[in-house]
């Protein structure tokens, strides 16, 4: 995505520089600075959920309360499995504003107060998810942050665009071509 979208991609390298100076490494305490980093990481988990989908078995009852007029509730029996489709979720045009446009500033402060906290679910809600949330985060942050500073990436007329499927996890099946050149 920040090979797609230069101008983001500069953002997040004047953020690193401003954050990180000449230092080589990036330090715990620098990881909740790098905030445009993380609207960036964010967004794309948004638009490339890598776990687009993941289910539940019911242990009581659920029911839907439908918003036409007319139409009854609709109520899953208990044991049934429900399907919760993260991606489609992600691109829902009642929850997203013009959800194919990547657009980082979604993300700020103040913009993700004005969601739902269920919006967003790339690392899924509730009791069973995932518990390496923060180290992914974490880990996006540093592997990301370190080749933006020594190399621009970019995508040209040649690069092949990205077929995607979904499988367990959301997978490209051709690779995911991006040129690179150093700074
Ligand atoms: C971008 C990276 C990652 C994404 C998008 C992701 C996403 C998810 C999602 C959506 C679930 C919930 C599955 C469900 O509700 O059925 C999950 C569960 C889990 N994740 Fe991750 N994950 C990521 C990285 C990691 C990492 C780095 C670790 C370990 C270091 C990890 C460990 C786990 C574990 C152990 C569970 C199962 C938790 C449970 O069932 O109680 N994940 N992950």
């Amino acid at each position: 995505m920040l090979a797609q979208h230069p101008e983001y991609q500069q953002k997040c390298r004047d953020e690193l520089e401003e954050v990180l100076k000449d230092k080589e490494d990036i330090d715990w305490s620098d990881l909740t600075k790098l905030q445009y980093l993380t609207m960036c990481i964010k967004e794309t988990l948004r638009i490339r959920p890598p776990v687009p989908a993941i289910s539940r078995q019911l242990d009581q009852p659920l029911t839907f309360k439908s918003k036409t007029h007319n139409v009854p509730p609709t109520t899953l029996a208990k044991g049934s499995f429900a399907g919760v489709q993260i991606f489609s979720l992600h691109r829902n045009v009642h929850v997203w504003e013009e959800p194919e446009v990547f657009n980082p500033d979604r993300f700020t402060q103040d913009n993700i107060k004005k969601r739902s906290p269920h919006a967003f679910l790339p690392f899924s809600a509730g009791s069973r998810n995932c518990i390496g949330q923060n180290f992914a985060m974490n880990e996006m942050k540093i592997a990301v942050g370190q080749i933006i500073r020594k190399y621009e990436l970019y995508i040209d007329d040649d690069t092949p665009d990205t077929v995607m499927e979904t499988a367990l996890v959301l997978r490209s099946t051709n690779g995911i071509m991006i040129k690179i050149r150093k700074i």
